[in-house]
């Protein structure tokens, strides 16, 4: 994809662009590094003071794609090497722009020269706000600027789901009932040069969650997008032996917790007259399977209050939707796959696409329900189950 013109020039008149391709697990990015870039016949160059050594150099050219910020913006790029005469080119468009800088003579030496990169953006889906954006895989959004909010964010889905709003260039609440550990993915997120708030917030407590929606306001200044997703499971028992005390537990965690949070969300998102909202419901809200009963029961809910929220606000800028994950790799998967073995290996064999699904998986479809690619999906369950409900 081209760079816009107008963004090329704010990027080299700026002078403050910073890279940061992605690091080995090719989903997180490395710790931006500063750059002087040149623009020359409408594409952005760099190149790397300390020649090939440069660890960001080195990164680039393995992972070939990465972010950068500059003037003010944030973009998905790829990278690729530079080479032969067009160096000739780049040499001029150094000169003339840094011909005052004592680096000029580096600049142009050997060492830098043999490590120029052509920087060029990737094409990337933008987000309910006109900002958005997220990198897991091949696909990238842009939330840039956009406020996100992600319950249960402190393991599995809802941690990989905050991060990926974080890369996408969201400032990102991540709260969870484990404080502790909420504090520190956000102290992690921190130091990769993202913003990030830890709130810890029981979901079952509707007060804390009223709490927890008005610090995120406090703190960045509005609400765009939200993904509901704290949950717990519930052991396997037939109907006839159930608990009461369980049935409680569970709703009030995975059905009272969804309602809690749409309703102080949408409060806030209603004012704005704009926002997305994707709640965790299951494969468990789709069907049903024995001995699930009070957790399918619970994901059933979800979806009633998806879609009447949705019907509520479709002719505003508020879209609400639900994910239904399958069987996800998480600590939650692992945690029953230890407890109910069989159970957990049956079902595992009635997965057509015979693998897990991976937590960035989830990620990928909730950034997309939140983005403006999805403009028009409205009160909608997406499965995201390897194909388990479709057979
Ligand atoms: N893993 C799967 O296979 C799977 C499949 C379908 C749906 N789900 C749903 O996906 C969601 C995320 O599950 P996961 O697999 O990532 O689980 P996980 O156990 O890895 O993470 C769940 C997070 O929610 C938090 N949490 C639990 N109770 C809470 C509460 N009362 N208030 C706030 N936070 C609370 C936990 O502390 C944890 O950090 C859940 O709603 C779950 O029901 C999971």
């Amino acid at each position: 994809m081209p760079w816009p013109q107008d963004e090329l020039r704010r990027i080299t008149e700026q002078d403050d662009l910073h890279v940061a391709p992605f690091r080995e697990d090719g989903a997180t990015y490395g710790t931006p590094t500063w750059i002087w870039c040149v623009a020359v016949e409408g594409e952005l160059y760099v190149r790397a003071y300390n020649g090939r050594e440069s660890r960001w150099y080195q990164a680039a050219m393995q992972q070939k794609a990465g972010r950068i910020t500059a003037a003010g913006l944030t973009r998905e790029v790829t990278f690729e090497p530079v080479e032969g005469q067009l160096n000739e080119l780049i040499d001029d468009a150094y000169r003339e722009k840094y011909r005052d800088s004592r680096y000029l003579i580096p600049m142009l030496g050997a060492r830098a020269r043999t490590a120029t990169v052509k920087i060029t953006p990737r094409r990337t889906h933008t987000g309910s706000d006109g900002g958005p954006g997220m990198a897991q895989g091949s696909v990238s959004y842009d939330f840039t600027g956009a406020v996100a909010l992600v319950t249960g964010a402190a393991s599995g889905m809802g941690l990989a789901t905050a991060r990926a709003f974080a890369q996408a260039g969201a400032c990102v609440t991540l709260a969870d009932v484990d404080g502790d550990t909420a504090r520190k993915a956000a102290a992690q997120l921190k130091e990769e040069g993202h913003q990030a708030l830890a709130i810890a917030c029981d979901v079952a407590d509707e007060l804390a969650v009223r709490d927890m929606v008005t610090e995120t306001v406090a703190a960045f200044g509005r609400l765009d997008v939200a993904f509901n997703n704290a949950g717990v499971q519930s052991p396997a028992t037939d109907t006839a032996d159930s608990q009461s005390s369980e049935y409680d537990r569970v709703t009030s965690i995975n059905l009272r917790g969804v309602w809690a949070c749409m309703k102080h969300e949408l409060a806030q998102m209603r004012a704005q007259d704009r926002g997305a909202i994707v709640n965790c419901s299951s494969l468990g809200g789709l069907v049903g399977v024995p001995g699930r009963g009070v957790y399918h029961a619970a994901k059933h809910g979800v979806l009633g209050f998806t879609k009447s929220a949705a019907l509520e606000y479709a002719a505003t800028g508020v879209r609400i939707n639900a994910v239904c994950p399958g069987i996800i790799d998480t600590p939650m998967a692992a945690g029953m796959k230890a407890t109910e073995t069989e159970a957990m290996d049956t079902l595992m064999q009635e997965v057509p696409a015979r693998r897990l699904g991976s937590s960035a998986e989830i990620a990928n479809a909730v950034l997309w329900l939140c983005s403006s690619g999805s403009s028009y999906v409205i009160g909608h369950a997406l499965a995201v189950d390897g194909g388990y409900t479709v057979r």
